[in-house]
């Protein structure tokens, strides 16, 4: 399972990669607009500092202004990925894009009929949104479900992003499925590290340890 980081801050990203796990990051403009900073600015720091994928995203709402966008995003680093929403002028831009070697990930993925039009359209990446499912009272993991058994059925030459991840037990979930790639909060990632047993190991080594000196 590879592990991106869904954020676009720079701090996070260097952290996450010392730890030897990041395979790619996620952003959006709600998560870039955190960071107060140019867009420019961020987008060159990050791809500075990641081999993976980076995904960014366009703001235009019609295909021909996602197309304009999404070729200048491109044109900032090879390993740049194109997030176009899953509308009709997305799945348009997708086609266009997606038919010129551009890497697109489809996001605002919230069915798995939308997940079909998107690797029609020839989209890399499929984002369906988990939390935000699950905090309309949706179960989010069976959305991965689908998306993976119509991905199989059909050889789409596509990858699925877990996103809208909001805690460990999702990451469990989609690596029980097979997902392909999850995406989270730095802050969750944390939360992958711990477990109080190991604390408690550690110390207990050490203090045995300290029995042998003495
Ligand atoms: C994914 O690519 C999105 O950036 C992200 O996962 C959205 O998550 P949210 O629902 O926590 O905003």
């Amino acid at each position: 399972m590879k592990i991106f980081l869904d954020t676009a801050n720079i701090e996070k990203i260097k952290e996450a990669k010392d730890w030897g796990i990041l395979d790619g990051v996620t952003t959006n403009p709600t998560l870039v607009s955190r960071e107060g900073k140019n867009f420019e600015t961020i987008i060159r720091e990050i791809l500075k500092v990641v081999d993976g994928p980076v995904s960014l995203e366009v703001i235009s709402k019609n295909w021909e202004g996602m197309v304009k966008e999404a070729r200048k995003l491109a044109s900032y680093g090879k390993n740049v990925v194109v997030k176009i929403p899953m509308t009709v002028d997305g799945l348009k831009a997708t086609k266009v894009l997606s038919s010129d070697g551009i890497n697109v990930n489809t996001t605002l993925i919230f069915s798995p009929t939308q997940s079909i039009l998107a690797a029609k359209a020839g989209t890399r990446y499929l984002s369906p949104f988990i939390g935000r499912l699950d905090d309309i009272s949706s179960y989010g993991m069976d959305l991965v479900r689908d998306i993976i058994q119509i991905l199989e059925n059909y050889s789409f030459p596509c990858e699925v992003i877990v996103a809208s991840v909001r805690h460990p037990m999702h990451v469990l979930e989609a690596a029980l499925l097979g997902a392909d790639i999850v995406t989270m909060p730095f802050e969750v990632l944390q939360k992958l590290v711990k477990h109080p047993l190991t604390d408690i190991g550690i110390e207990r080594f050490l203090k045995d340890w300290e029995k042998l000196k003495g």
